[in-house]
């Protein structure tokens, strides 16, 4: 046994955080008149931080409505530029902007144009994992919360382009039963890896647990499946944004939950709701994007007002409308 594996965990510094960091990182952003927002999929220790964690469609919402003059983005680069197209007044800070998304890259703007010439006529949705590029060719952005009541809220007539992910678009498709609605075929490599498969042999091995699956998840489909046969009773098959699990988590009666969607979600969810024994489907489902936000990074922000997140304001503004839209649907007592 190594000589500090000796040492009582208590009397040691955290190694990632050092002692004081979470008291110098408040008094910083007080200084700066900064609101921290963390989403569900980050560190641990940026989650405690944060004066807001959630997913990225209550993170829009408390980006677009508050009133500090910076806003201190601790998730992927598209995150914090739909805060910076929300609220193009304020400073919007990211601890590290190389942190990208896999999903987001998935379609490219003259890919979204190309496409779009096939379709004259089509509404255009785009998941809010795009970049600002893409944003600005969109009719109306959504989250994983609200992607079925936004194309709900499409005329039926109309053609809907839905982009870029595959999962989501299958299930939204599928809640609808839609037709005229053409999805373009991106994934986001976390998600896509957790498969059917891994997911049928977790639940066949716990077989009274709850399955929370999120929609951009390779195996969303095998989970109805499961719950279509009859393998899983449908009611403990739960089709769930990250911010929707939370409030499944606290409802929940069930003593074991398995989770299909990136780790990060478990810190969450066990401070949610204690008592329940929440298990990854897939413990490698890690997104390397999101762990780019180390607390290092996060006080070299703060101490140095870096990595500024810049939209080209024009195309901001032809983006702007389209994310506004996003925001205001499926809005507890507004929206559609
Ligand atoms: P939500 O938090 O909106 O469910 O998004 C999940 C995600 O993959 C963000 O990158
Ligand atoms: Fe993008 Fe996937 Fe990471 Fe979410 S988990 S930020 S969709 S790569």
């Amino acid at each position: 046994m190594a000589v500090d594996e000796l040492v009582p965990r208590t009397s040691v510094a955290d190694p990632l955080t050092g002692p004081g960091w979470a008291d110098e990182v408040r008094a910083l952003a007080r200084r700066r008149d900064a609101v921290l927002l963390a989403h569900n999929y980050q560190l641990p220790e940026i989650q405690d931080v944060a004066d807001f964690t959630g997913d990225s469609l209550a993170l829009s919402r408390i980006a677009a409505q508050s009133e500090a003059s910076t806003i201190v983005f601790c998730g992927v680069h598209f995150m914090a530029e739909t805060a910076k197209i929300l609220a193009p007044d304020k400073t919007v800070l990211i601890p590290d902007a190389a942190a990208g998304c896999s999903l987001a890259d998935s379609i490219t703007v003259d890919q979204l144009r190309a496409w779009k010439a096939e379709h004259p006529g089509a509404v255009v949705v785009s998941y809010v994992n795009t970049t600002a590029a893409v944003k600005a060719e969109t009719d109306v952005c959504c989250t994983s919360s609200n992607a079925v009541e936004v194309v709900a809220s499409i005329p039926a007539d109309r053609e809907v382009l839905f982009l870029p992910d595959q999962f989501l678009g299958a299930h939204v498709r599928r809640e609808l039963g839609r037709e005229n609605m053409h999805v373009w075929a991106g994934e986001c490599h976390v998600h896509a890896g957790i498969n059917g498969a891994t997911l049928t042999r977790q639940a066949q091995a716990n077989p009274d647990a709850e399955l929370f699956v999120h929609p951009e998840c390779g195996c969303a489909t095998s989970a109805l499946y499961l719950a279509g046969t009859g393998a899983v009773p449908a009611e403990r098959v739960k089709i769930l944004s990250t911010g929707g699990m939370l409030d499944a988590a606290r409802e929940s009666k069930a003593a074991s939950v398995l989770v299909a969607t990136e780790v990060g979600m478990l810190h969450q969810l066990r401070r949610a709701a204690p008592e329940i024994d929440f298990r990854a489907v897939n413990d490698r489902a890690s997104c390397r994007y999101m762990k780019m936000i180390t607390p290092d990074k996060l006080l070299r922000a703060l101490r140095e007002g870096r990595d500024e997140v810049h939209v080209d304001p024009a195309l901001a503004a032809r983006g702007r409308a389209a994310v506004q839209r996003m925001i205001e649907i499926g809005r507890p007592g507004g929206g559609e």
